[in-house]
C-alpha cells in the first residue's frame, strides 16, 4: 500500500493530464482505443478513491456501488455529463467535474464548419472529383445555398451558442436564438441575436446550429414536427448530442426534400451504424463526434480532468464541478 490515492482514467488521455496525476496517484488508465467493456469497468473502479471518465462510460448507481466507499470524485473529460448520474453521485457526497470553456471556440469552429460544408456541399463535390466525376465547368453544377446574408438560428444560447454566434457577424447574419432562458440584453446586443420561440427560429432561419445539453426535455428536441417546421432550403447542423435529433425523422426529412441538408458531428447511436439510412444520403454530413479535436484543446480539457480529480481526491473543493443534473 502506498498511501496515495487509487484512480482509475478510462481511456489515455493527452499527457497534460495523465503526468500531473501519475505524479499524485497510483494510477491505472486502461489503454485499449475501445472504451472499457462494462464488466471491465466495474472492476477496475473497485476501491479507487477517484475516477477519470468519458462521455462513453455510464456513470451510475451500479458503478458507484462497484467503486466504493472511498470513491470521492468523478471527474469526466467533457463538458457535456449526460453519460453521469450527477444525482446518484450527489446522494452518496461524490463530487462530479467537467471541463467547461475549454472547448467552446473549438467545437464553435467545427460547428462553422459544417455549416459552411453542408451549405456549400463541400464533402460532396470532394468527392464528385475524387471518384473522377468532374468533366466540365458546370452552370448548374452542385449549387447550394449562400451562408453570407443568410439568417442563423442558434438553438441553446450558451457558451458554445454564443461562440456560434459571434462568428455570424463576419457572414453578414440575421441570428435568432431560442433557449431555456432569454440572455442577458447586453449579450444579445453584441451578438445581434434576438431571442424567439423554437417554433419561429425553426421557420425562419436558413441555418439552424443546435448547441444544447442532452436533458429530458431536450431528447428528440428535433423530431419530424421540427423538421416539417423548416424550410425546404434550410440546412440542420448538431454539435451537441445525437439524441436531441431524432434519427429517422431526419434521415426521412434529408431523402423528401423537407430540409435540404445536415451536417453531423453527434448521432444517435455512437458510432452509428454502418447501414443507417442517413448514411446512404449525399446531402447529410457526418463525422466521429471530432468538435473539441484539437491539439490544444485536448491537452486543455486533460489538464482541467486531472485538476479537478485531483482536487477531488484530496477532499477539496473541484475547480469546474457539475452543480446538478442539467445545469
Ligand atoms: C463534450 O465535451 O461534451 C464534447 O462532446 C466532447 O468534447
Amino acid at each position: 500500500m502506498s498511501g496515495r490515492p487509487r484512480v482509475f482514467v478510462a481511456r489515455r488521455i493527452p499527457d497534460a493530464g495523465l503526468d500531473p496525476i501519475a505524479e499524485a496517484c497510483d494510477l491505472d488508465v486502461w489503454e485499449d482505443e475501445l472504451p472499457p467493456p462494462r464488466e471491465a469497468l466495474l472492476a477496475r473502479v473497485a476501491g479507487c478513491d477517484g475516477i477519470l471518465t468519458l462521455l462513453t462510460d455510464r456513470v451510475d448507481d451500479e458503478l458507484l456501488d462497484a467503486a466504493g466507499p472511498s470513491l470521492k470524485v468523478v471527474s469526466n473529460y467533457a463538458v457535456g455529463y449526460d453519460n453521469v448520474d450527477v444525482a446518484a453521485c450527489a446522494r452518496r457526497g461524490i463530487a462530479v467535474g467537467n471541463t467547461p470553456g475549454a472547448l467552446t471556440e473549438t467545437t464553435a469552429d467545427l460547428a462553422w464548419a459544417l455549416i459552411l460544408a453542408a451549405s456549400r456541399r463541400v464533402v460532396e463535390a470532394d468527392r464528385y472529383v475524387h471518384e473522377g466525376s468532374w468533366r466540365t465547368w458546370g452552370p448548374m453544377l452542385l449549387m447550394g445555398s449562400d451562408v453570407y446574408g443568410a439568417t442563423l438560428g442558434v438553438v441553446g444560447l450558451g457558451r458554445i451558442g454564443q461562440a456560434v454566434a459571434r462568428r455570424a457577424s463576419g457572414f453578414g447574419m440575421t441570428v435568432l436564438y431560442s433557449s431555456r432562458n432569454q440572455v442577458a440584453s447586453e449579450i444579445e446586443t453584441e451578438l445581434g441575436a434576438t431571442y424567439v420561440s423554437l417554433p419561429e427560429l425553426l421557420e425562419r432561419s436558413d441555418i439552424v446550429s443546435l448547441h444544447v445539453s442532452l436533458a429530458p426535455d431536450t431528447r428528440g428536441l428535433i423530431d419530424a414536427d421540427a423538421l416539417a417546421r423548416m424550410k425546404p432550403t434550410a440546412v440542420l447542423v448538431n454539435t451537441s448530442r445525437g439524441p436531441v435529433v431524432d434519427p429517422g425523422a431526419l434521415a426521412a426529412a434529408l431523402r423528401d426534400g423537407v430540409i435540404a441538408s445536415a451536417g453531423l458531428d453527434v448521432t444517435d447511436p455512437e458510432p452509428i451504424a454502418a447501414d443507417d439510412p442517413l448514411l446512404g444520403l449525399e446531402n447529410c454530413i457526418v463525422l466521429p463526434h471530432i468538435a473539441s479535436a484539437t491539439l490544444a484543446t485536448r491537452g486543455r480539457m486533460a489538464a482541467m480532468a486531472a485538476a479537478n480529480l485531483l482536487a477531488g481526491v484530496r477532499g477539496e473543493p473541484l475547480p469546474t464541478p457539475v452543480k446538478g443534473p442539467g445545469a
